[in-house]
């Protein structure tokens, strides 16, 4: 058995995000096409000699109590696995913007359930790791393999999808970040003008239609009043006029990102978005890992 363990943690983006209703659990049904990219942030997993489960970040406004998903996921992996031997240290070097929409906390989460695995050669298999995942949040089942999926119900039901097509992504997030219990409740109060096309969007995956694809980029949250939505929408448009062939938020945002065949020109696009934002830069999707 190893003593130590890294793990990277991707962040997701929203390909399509559609919001089907209220649960009568109180949350939403919902149907998305979901995508993790180069953006990622660094997990050490450690044992140690001391007892219980500490976690140390380079964000220091990131809680490192049983408030973060990280250190759930791996009280949450001992409980059920049975560990008593409970020294362990969680290293969490960030790099995904919090309250993006990115699933920042739910990959960490992720990857801490799959460093877990790792450090005590526990064997479980992905499904498995998925089962316990979403225990811990709506998102945090999809992180474990991440890829491109298409998901339902809470966003924990998943189908894999062929991979997206290749492109280059610029990410850009305003300094606001948005808090998604707060964009849900708006969201009720509201009727969806439009919904995305989501089995179009599937074809395009599967044709490997990178234009088809970005042209069916939708995000229902962006149609909550809010006006937060204003800085947004000027991000697509300035993604838009620098010639992506699709623009949208993801998640609940705050971040915005937009799709490129050619890298130069999102650079372009990524310089120009940096003069007034702190958080932009040029990723690729990535790969479903294999568990
Ligand atoms: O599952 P998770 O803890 O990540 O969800 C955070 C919050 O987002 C929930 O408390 C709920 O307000 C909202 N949510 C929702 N419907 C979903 C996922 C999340 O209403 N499918």
């Amino acid at each position: 058995m190893k003593d130590e363990v890294r793990e990277t943690a991707y962040a997701k983006l929203n390909l399509t995000l559609d919001v089907m209703g209220k649960r009568s659990d109180g949350y939403h049904e919902m149907l998305m096409v979901m995508q993790t990219v180069s953006l990622a942030d660094a997990i050490e997993l450690k044992k140690t000699d001391e007892t219980g489960i500490r976690a140390l970040c380079n964000y220091r406004y990131v809680p490192t109590d049983g408030r973060n998903l990280a250190v759930r996921a791996a009280e949450l992996f001992c409980t059920k696995l049975g560990i008593r031997e409970k020294g362990i240290r969680i290293r969490l070097e960030k790099s995904i913007p919090v309250g993006a929409g990115m699933a920042g906390g739910s990959s960490n989460a992720a990857a801490v359930l799959r460093g877990m695995n790792r450090l005590f050669g526990a064997g479980m298999n992905r499904k498995e790791l998925e089962a316990l995942a979403e225990e811990i949040g709506s998102d945090v089942a999809f992180c474990i393999a991440g890829g491109t999926a298409l998901a339902r119900g809470r966003g924990e039901i998943l189908e894999d999808l062929d991979p997206m097509p290749d492109c280059h992504i610029v990410i850009c997030k305003p300094s606001f970040p948005i808090s998604t219990p707060e964009l849900f409740q708006k969201l009720d109060s509201i009727n969806l003008r439009r919904h995305p096309d989501t089995v179009g969007m599937q074809a395009a995956i599967t044709a490997g239609d990178l234009r088809e694809c970005a042209m069916r980029m939708y995000n229902v949250f962006e149609e909550v009043p809010d006006r937060r939505m204003r800085t947004v929408a000027e991000i697509k448009s300035t993604m838009l006029d620098y010639g992506a062939l699709g623009a949208v938020m993801t998640g609940t945002g705050s971040a915005v990102f937009g799709v490129w065949q050619d890298r130069e020109t999102a650079e372009k696009c990524a310089a120009e978005l940096s003069r007034e934002f702190r958080f932009c830069g040029v990723f690729q999707p990535t790969e479903r890992l294999v568990i």
